[in-house]
C-alpha cells in the first residue's frame, strides 16, 4: 500500500476560541484541555461582543481575552482586519468557532481558512444560520442533531468532520431542544478538536479526515 500523504495541517495545539454567548462550549473545552494528554490548550477567548456569560467562563479560568465589536468599525472589512490582528497576536494553531455568531471576510479566512472548525446545531446542510434549532423545529423534523465542519466563506457550508443526532421530543421547544443538542455538542466538540490537534487536518473537496 502507498505511504499516505502527510496532513496538510498538524495543530500542535494553541487553540482561540471565538464566542458570542453563553459558552458552554467554551467550558467543555477547557475542561478538556486540564488534561495535558488532550493535546490542546485555549490560550485566547475572542468575542464580537462584550457582557456575555462566555467571557465570563473564560476570566474565571485565567485565559486571556479581547472583545472585537464590528459597532467599533466603520464596515466590515474593517472589523475583519481588526479581529484577524487581534486572533493572530495569540498565534493559533486552530481557531474554534464555540458560537460564535458573525460571518468572516477575506482577510480572516486568507489568515486562518484552512484551521477554523465551527459547531452548528444542526444536521447540515439541513437548517443552516443562526437559528439551527429554531428552523428545525419549525420544519417539523423527527431527528435534528449538530455538526462540526472546516470554515468556508459560506454559512454553514464548510467540509464537514462529524455529526450526531439528536431526536426531537414532542414537547420540545427551542429551548429544551437546545439544551439536548448542546449536551451532545459539547462532546462531539471536544473529541474532534482534540483529535484534530492530535493527529492533524485535512482537507479533499468536500470531506474533512483528521489523521
Ligand atoms: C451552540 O449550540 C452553537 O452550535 C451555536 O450557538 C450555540 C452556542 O452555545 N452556534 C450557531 O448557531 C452558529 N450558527 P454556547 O455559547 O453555550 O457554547
Amino acid at each position: 500500500m502507498p505511504p499516505r500523504p502527510a496532513p496538510a495541517t498538524r495543530a500542535s495545539g494553541r487553540l482561540v476560541v471565538m464566542v458570542s454567548g453563553t459558552g458552554s462550549n467554551l467550558a467543555a473545552l477547557l475542561a478538556a484541555h486540564e488534561d495535558p494528554a488532550y493535546g490542546a490548550r485555549v490560550v485566547a477567548v475572542v468575542a464580537d461582543r462584550g457582557g456575555i456569560r462566555a467571557l465570563e467562563i473564560a476570566r474565571a479560568a485565567g485565559i486571556p481575552t479581547a472583545v472585537v465589536s464590528v459597532k467599533d468599525f466603520e464596515d466590515r472589512a474593517a472589523w475583519d482586519a481588526a479581529v484577524t490582528e487581534t486572533v493572530a497576536v495569540f498565534s493559533p494553531d486552530l481557531v474554534v468557532l464555540a458560537g460564535f455568531m458573525k460571518l468572516f471576510g477575506a482577510t480572516f479566512l486568507g489568515r486562518f481558512g484552512g484551521r477554523i472548525v465551527n459547531t452548528h446545531p444542526a444536521l447540515l446542510p439541513s437548517f443552516p444560520g443562526a437559528h439551527g434549532v429554531r428552523d428545525a423545529l419549525a420544519y417539523g423534523v423527527k431527528i435534528t442533531g449538530c455538526t462540526v465542519m472546516v470554515v468556508d466563506e459560506g454559512v454553514d457550508t464548510g467540509p464537514i468532520l462529524a455529526q450526531a443526532a439528536v431526536p426531537v421530543e414532542p414537547h420540545d421547544d427551542e429551548a429544551t431542544l437546545h439544551e439536548r443538542i448542546k449536551a451532545v455538542e459539547q462532546v462531539l466538540l471536544v473529541e474532534w478538536v482534540g483529535r484534530i490537534t492530535r493527529e492533524g487536518l485535512r482537507v479533499e473537496g468536500r470531506h474533512a479526515f483528521v489523521g
